[in-house]
């Protein structure tokens, strides 16, 4: 992998399952742990420095996506680490901030996700939403707006696509990685 896109922090270095693909205008630094057939896709900035970055399998963060973590402190022992689990869809350019993500879930173009906050499994968030700190956004349901709302449950359908999303970015990263090779 290019050194220039994929840095340690503090002797910390990122490690990849199997099968990841990191576009190359991508910047990776320090605690990132990124589970197999995951994507990473144009400049995304991702910096696990003062806390953790953890992300499942065959989960995609898509073009322009920041991801970052909060430092551990007196009144927060262990600061706020970023999870995100498996099977998640994370649309362009969005804003991850030390929160945890369950599986099965999409987050809408430009969505911003603060600190604390709990997004569990199956979960759809429209684009250009704000959830704000530790706030829980539970299993089954639709949520949109600044501040983000509960809007309705979830379709088959849409349940259906927060499954079949990830299975898209996995198939199209095996296109890139076979191009790249
Ligand atoms: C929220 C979403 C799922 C649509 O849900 P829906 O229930 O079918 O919504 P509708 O299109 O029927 O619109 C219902 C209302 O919600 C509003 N709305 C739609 N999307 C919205 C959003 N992201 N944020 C706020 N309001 C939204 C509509 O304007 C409409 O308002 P109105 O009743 O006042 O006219 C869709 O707009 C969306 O945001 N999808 C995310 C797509 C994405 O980012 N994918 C990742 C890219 S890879």
């Amino acid at each position: 992998m290019h050194k220039n896109y994929f840095r340690s922090y503090r002797g910390i270095t990122p490690i990849l399952g199997n099968a990841v693909y990191v576009d190359e205008t991508a910047v990776l630094v320090g605690d990132i742990t990124l589970g197999d057939d995951t994507s990473i896709w144009p400049l995304v900035a991702a910096r696990g420095d003062v806390n953790k970055i953890t992300i499942g399998a065959r989960t995609n963060i898509q073009d322009g996506t920041v991801l970052h973590v909060t430092r551990k402190s007196a009144g927060n022992p262990n600061g706020n680490p970023l999870v995100i689990g498996d099977d998640v869809t994370v649309g362009h350019k969005c804003m991850l901030h030390g929160c945890a993500l369950g599986d099965r879930i999409l987050v809408g173009m430009g969505a911003i996700i603060m600190d604390g906050a709990i997004v569990e499994d199956d979960v759809f968030i429209g684009a250009g939403s704000l959830v704000p700190p530790n706030k829980t956004l539970k299993s089954g349901y639709l949520y949109v707006g600044n501040p983000v709302k509960q809007s309705r449950e979830l379709k088959e359908s849409e349940a259906n696509f927060l499954k079949q999303s990830a299975i898209n970015y996995v198939e199209l990263k095996a296109e890139y990685l076979a191009d790249s090779n």
